[in-house]
């Protein structure tokens, strides 16, 4: 089969052919049809993910066909088009993943080939009408979205809520599932275009996190007393947080693009009854949920470019320069 291959640490994207995998007991063979990029897929080019080796085939996004199945799956599954969870192996509980818990693409081979191994638990039926480079979009980012903001932050209707860094994959999800949920959301961005964007999603306003002033700009265009923050970034930016929320205000946080936390005042976190709180992707329970959300709202993915398999490297320079707004898709073919 032809795979996108990373041959080492921070060298171009390469197409090369490789041997078709075979299910083994419990898992099935899906011909991808679509993939698409996560923040995640870029550290492992870089060679900065933690574990990452080489060669490797990465992707944990994924939308296709069921081929074949191996021992002891349902049969139902053979030609179904299907979406593929990437949380390999949470485990029953809601509140954490067990310890032996996997994404898909890292240490196992990924979604950027024709042709991915994956368990029968971790697929899900593409819904009706939808493309697979649409479902491709859809499974990693919106499942971390939708349980950082309801099962971690718990968020309610008329909620206020600040999104940062509005153009990421996340982001634009988040911005769109806060949005369906009846929150009032403020978003920060380094792009005045991605603002406008996010505005057209249906967010109230944005500040630039680049400039000096974007705390004062915040307030003079929210208020401030954000009931949820849900961050990405952490870094320098980070340390104005609790200022932000009201008395017992949330930051849930699942990600360090712009590097560590400065030092804290403790006094704004305990005398606020401020929570901090850790997420990462979600449960089987969760994936469940976001599939329910996003078809009861009629949310679509914004996907921001579709690439060709031979221009995957173009896909990641494209994330690497921070382009995009929503999904970088790459089609199989
Ligand atoms: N724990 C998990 O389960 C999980 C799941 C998914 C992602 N992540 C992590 O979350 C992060 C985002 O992932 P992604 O796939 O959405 O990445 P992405 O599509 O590449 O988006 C990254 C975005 O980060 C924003 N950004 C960069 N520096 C920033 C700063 N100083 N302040 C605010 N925003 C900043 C940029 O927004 P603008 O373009 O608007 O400036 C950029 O578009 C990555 O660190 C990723 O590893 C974690």
């Amino acid at each position: 089969m032809q795979a996108i291959l990373f041959p080492m640490a921070n060298g171009n994207c390469q197409i090369r052919e490789v041997k078709t995998p075979s299910p083994s007991a419990g898992e099935v063979l899906v011909k991808i049809k679509a993939t698409a990029l996560n923040r995640r897929d870029h550290w492992i080019k870089k060679g900065i993910y933690q574990g990452a080796a080489f060669p490797c085939i990465p992707g944990s996004d994924g939308a296709g066909e069921v081929i074949k199945t191996g021992k002891g799956v349902n049969k139902k599954w053979l030609n179904k088009e299907v979406i593929i969870n990437p949380a390999l192996q949470w485990g029953n509980q809601q509140d954490y993943h067990q310890e032996d818990f996997q994404i898909l693409g890292l240490p196992s081979q990924g979604t950027m080939a024709e042709f991915v191994c994956v368990p029968e638990e971790n697929l899900h039926e593409k819904p009706v009408g939808w493309s697979f480079e649409k479902s491709a979009a859809l499974p990693l980012a919106a499942l971390t979205a939708y349980r950082a903001l309801f099962f971690r932050g718990e968020l309610k209707k008329g909620q206020k809520v600040f999104i940062t860094g509005a153009g990421g994959g996340v982001a634009v999800y988040l911005i769109q599932f806060a949005i369906a949920a009846g929150a009032r959301v403020f978003v920060s961005s380094s792009s005045e275009k991605k603002i406008k964007k996010a505005i057209s999603l249906g967010a109230e306003n944005g500040v630039l996190y680049t400039g000096d002033n974007w705390t004062k700009n915040l307030e003079e265009l929210s208020g401030n007393q954000f009931d949820l923050i849900i961050d990405s970034a952490a870094g320098e930016n980070f340390g104005f947080f609790p200022s932000l929320l009201r008395t017992g205000g949330k930051i849930v946080i699942f990600g360090g693009t712009a590097g560590k936390i400065p030092e804290l005042t403790a006094a704004k976190l305990f005398w606020n009854q401020a929570s901090v709180l850790g997420t990462t992707m979600g449960s089987p329970q969760d994936f469940e949920n976001m599939m329910n959300f996003v078809q009861a709202h009629n949310l679509e993915p914004v996907i921001d470019k579709i690439f060709p398999m031979v221009d995957a490297e173009l896909a990641f320079k494209h994330m690497e320069n921070h382009e995009q707004f929503g999904k970088i898709v790459i089609k199989i073919d």
